[in-house]
């Protein structure tokens, strides 16, 4: 994952975040997949009137790519972006749902416009929750 490659998949990431559904907390957010076949999947938060039922963006992005048959060993990295602030990291549940899939996808978040921070969601969740077959 180059510099440019995690700028275009945070510039998805911006896009879907305009569609957000967050008229309680005012805070968009979009989540942009990125496969190894080079195609991607978004995803905005969508909140509702029982505050606790709110989707993430990252957690509607995953969903909707394991809806379209996506393989979760194809998840190469997830940019997420919101207008709101800069840094927007993964909430702790979003956290875990990205671990799910693999410990070695990127999160990338955007830094003041034009830089890109990478981590592996091993960095932001290590020791995450697994069961034991
Ligand atoms: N939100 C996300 O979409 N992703 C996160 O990782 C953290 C928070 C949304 C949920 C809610 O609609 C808004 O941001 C404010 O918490």
């Amino acid at each position: 994952m180059d510099k440019n490659q995690a700028l275009t998949l945070l510039e998805h990431a911006k896009q879907v975040a305009s569609n957000a559904y967050a008229p309680y907390s005012k805070f968009k957010v979009g989540a942009s997949i990125l496969f190894k076949d080079n195609s991607t999947v978004q995803g905005c938060n969508v909140e509702n009137a029982s505050y606790g039922l709110t989707l993430c963006a990252e957690r509607n992005a995953l969903s909707t790519a394991i809806s379209f048959g996506k393989n979760k060993e194809d998840i190469l990295a997830i940019a997420i972006y919101s207008p709101n602030t800069n840094k927007c990291f993964p909430c702790g549940a979003c956290r875990q749902w990205i671990a799910e899939f693999s410990q070695d996808i990127q999160v990338i978040v955007e830094n003041n416009g034009d830089n890109a921070l990478i981590y592996t969601i091993n960095d932001l969740l290590p020791y995450f929750f697994y069961l034991d077959k």
